[in-house]
């Protein structure tokens, strides 16, 4: 199994101080390290946080009617692949119908380790790749069409809709897949308008503030002298309104941050603004679709609606 670094350790401390000191820090910081591996595999399987159970669960009850898609020799790439539970059922199904290679793409170096793991007793070929999904024209050197290209466990809802699917568009062909998924936007039963509560409650759960803390906790800030906070905000895009989460981390005490040999100092009432969920309803998911040149093949919903799975693909322009 080969390894693939296009993003080296020593990259991600030079973006993590210049990041910090425009006093952002994006989400794949969270994943980094052994400690942002361990912290994500305990709320993927923690009963406190039930979207990644739920979004596995969708997948793994359609594969059959995914794997009928396929035959021949098919390049399956997972951006932002996690610990490839997902990946492996599908392999293991798609092994039955067609010959499938398999690129985990991670920006975290040992969570791409935990994906190529998961599969090391299957015999096909695994690439391991340590990349970033704004770098997917770089990933593309590396895979053959056809390619099913993976962005699962609601990672397409951590980035703006139009760059996200045209970062995606760009680099398919004719034949080429897009697979996702997303949690949705829940409404309340009793006056169905959306349950921004419920949304908030399962973000903020106790694992769910110990994730989102670590990489400055374990980089010298302290515990007590920072404070995380999330909320919903309403945003109108293309789409009409929608709805995503706001994440931010306020230091309430001057603190030095440690970036590999570097460090940055952050004065007290800084707010460290974070990445951002998307909770979208399935017509705005079908619009973005529509408007970003893509057409689904397959939709899948959860049992309660509150998940959606899509297989799509470009559409190609007709020649006159
Ligand atoms: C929410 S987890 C989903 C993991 C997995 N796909 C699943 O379904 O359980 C997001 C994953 O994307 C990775 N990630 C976050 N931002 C990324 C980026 N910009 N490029 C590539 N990977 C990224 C994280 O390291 C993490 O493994």
């Amino acid at each position: 199994m080969d390894k693939i670094e296009i993003l080296k350790a020593d990259d991600f401390d030079t973006r993590l101080k210049s990041s910090l000191e425009d006093r952002f820090l994006p989400d794949y910081f969270l994943y980094l390290g052994c400690s942002g591996v361990d912290n994500w595999l305990s709320l993927y399987r923690s009963s406190e946080f039930t979207i990644a159970a739920r979004l596995t669960s969708l997948l793994k009850g359609n594969i059959e009617k995914i794997s009928r898609h396929f035959s021949g020799e098919l390049d399956v790439v997972s951006i932002g692949v996690g610990g490839g539970e997902k990946e492996k059922s599908l392999l293991e199904e798609l092994t039955r119908c067609c010959q499938p290679r398999y690129f985990a793409v991670d920006a975290s170096s040992e969570m791409v380790d935990v994906a190529l793991e998961a599969v090391s007793k299957m015999k096909i070929e695994s690439t391991g790749i340590v990349a970033l999904l704004e770098d997917l024209y770089l990933i593309h050197d590396y895979w053959n069409s056809n390619v099913l290209v993976c962005l699962l466990g609601n990672t397409l809802c951590n980035y703006e809709p139009d760059e996200v699917f045209r970062t995606v568009h760009l680099e398919l062909e004719e034949n080429d897949y897009f697979m996702f998924d997303c949690s949705l936007l829940p409404f309340s039963e009793v006056d169905g308008t959306p349950d921004i509560q419920s949304v908030i409650d399962s973000y903020r759960t106790g694992l769910n503030v110990t994730f989102n803390l670590n990489p400055l906790l374990c980089r010298g800030l302290c515990e007590d002298d920072c404070e995380f906070h999330l909320d919903v905000v309403r945003v109108e895009d293309k789409g009409g309104t929608a709805y995503r989460t706001a994440k931010w981390i306020e230091i309430l005490k001057g603190s030095k941050v440690e970036c590999g040999c570097d460090s940055i100092e952050l004065p007290a009432g800084s707010i460290i603004n974070m990445g951002f969920t998307y909770k979208f309803t399935p017509e705005q998911v079908a619009r973005h679709l529509e408007v970003s040149g893509f057409e689904a093949l397959e939709i899948f919903f959860s049992p309660e609606k509150t998940e959606m799975m899509v297989l799509a693909r470009k559409v190609m322009e007709k020649e006159t």
